[in-house]
């Protein structure tokens, strides 16, 4: 499926927080990026498309096709639903890709490499218009905008010109990215209000895991893993003989496919591991899971002791702030934000220790 990457990833944890009501409908964004040196086998350019918190689509340069996430498979879309929005990419992908070949030949003497990220979109006005957002990032800085009215791109960066001048220059682009912004964007929304409401309700109980591993000087390193759940809130935590005994170092992110992972690490003493077990808390879950260590069943021992110590993490609450709102109030965007020495931790089992495998014996399907 996707590319699971940090500045996806950091997008996503800025549009975690909000909650789309009755009343307030989610937008509809495109998170689009290219990279002038994609490592072999992986993509220069890739897309994901979001509901509100739902990621639904993904696209990337080496399928070259458009396609459904999470829940969305299950969308009993118009049969060229896919084709139109995979038409769409495809074109972006080569604008994309233009632009960076035009920055890697005209800006000379720059170190490193170039990211070109993009985010297109829009919300819906009360009678149904669309409210649009078309900004562009490079190299982690916003640089351009583009106005659907106007149809041009602007920006106060050299780099501005050079890649807006460029894609002025390209026949009817301008005009297809108006399209795209005030039509195309709010008819799909509408649509995918209109068919696929439920799945902005999917939930999907997490698997658990919880192992030991030594760790340095006598201590013990447990992992209590959460795989495949959304919404992405999820609550987790270590229990001592059924006391709270704290929330560890926790990891968490996308796992490319509109569900998300978490997992989380305590250091304990050596030989004191099987007084511990881990506690999660989900919307997909009826009542609070407790996993035993190394244990493919439910724990029979009642918790006790929830109350006292309510150590919890709330993995999910990184952001705190909807990119589309900070935006909205001319706040720049926190593209990247998440980048560099961290991630290697947010990419999506990177930070898993080799024995914490989904498909383990281990696991529990935590459906109730
Ligand atoms: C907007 O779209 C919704 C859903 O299709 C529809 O129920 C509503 O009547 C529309 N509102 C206007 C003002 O057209
Ligand atoms: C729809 O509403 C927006 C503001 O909510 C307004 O700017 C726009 O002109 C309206 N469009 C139509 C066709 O009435
Ligand atoms: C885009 O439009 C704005 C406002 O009309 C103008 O100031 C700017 O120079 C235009 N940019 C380009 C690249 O044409
Ligand atoms: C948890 O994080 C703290 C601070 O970053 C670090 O000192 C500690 O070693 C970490 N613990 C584990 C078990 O990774």
């Amino acid at each position: 499926m996707g590319m699971p990457q940090p500045w996806v990833l950091s997008l996503l944890l800025v549009l975690l927080p909000r909650t789309w009501g009755a009343d307030t409908r989610p937008p509809l964004l495109y998170h689009l990026t290219a990279v002038s040196n994609p490592s072999k086998g992986s993509p220069s350019f890739w897309a994901t498309g979001w509901l509100g918190p739902q990621q639904y689509l993904s696209y990337d340069s080496l399928r070259q096709e458009a396609q459904p996430c999470g829940a969305w498979v299950w969308e009993n879309q118009v049969s060229w639903y896919w084709e139109k929005e995979t038409v769409d990419l495809r074109s972006k992908q080569e604008l994309f890709l233009k632009a960076l070949g035009a920055l890697e030949t005209q800006i000379s003497g720059q170190e490193g490499d170039f990211t070109l990220q993009g985010l297109l979109g829009c919300e819906l006005n009360p009678n149904n218009s669309s409210l649009p957002t078309a900004v562009f990032a490079l190299n982690g800085e916003t640089f351009m905008e583009f106005n659907p009215s106007i149809g041009n791109w602007s920006g106060e960066w050299p780099e501005t010109e050079l890649v807006g001048n460029l894609w002025m220059k390209l026949p009817e682009v301008a005009k297809k990215e108006s399209e795209f912004l005030l039509t195309s964007c709010p008819e799909r929304l509408l649509g995918h209000l209109e068919r696929g409401l439920q799945y902005l309700e999917w939930k999907e109980p997490p698997s658990m895991r919880l192992k030991a591993r030594p760790g340095n000087s006598g201590s013990s390193l447990l992992t209590c893993a959460a795989f495949s759940f959304y919404p992405p809130e999820l609550k987790l935590r270590f229990l001592r003989s059924g006391l709270a005994a704290g929330s560890g170092n926790s990891s968490f992110g996308p796992n490319g496919d509109g569900s998300f992972y978490a997992s989380s690490l305590l250091e304990v003493r050596r030989g004191d591991e099987h007084h511990y077990q881990c506690q999660v808390e989900h919307k997909g879950l009826q009542q609070p899971l407790t996993v035993d260590l190394d244990a493919p069943a439910r724990s029979s021992v009642p918790v006790v002791g929830i109350i006292l110590g309510f150590l919890v993490v709330l993995v999910a609450a990184a952001g705190g702030v909807l990119l589309w709102h900070r935006m909205r109030s001319g706040l720049p965007a926190p593209w990247l934000s998440l980048s560099g020495d961290d991630s290697g931790d947010l990419l999506p089992g990177g930070n898993l220790p080799p024995e914490a495998d989904p498909q383990g014996a281990n696991t529990i399907p935590a459906t109730s």
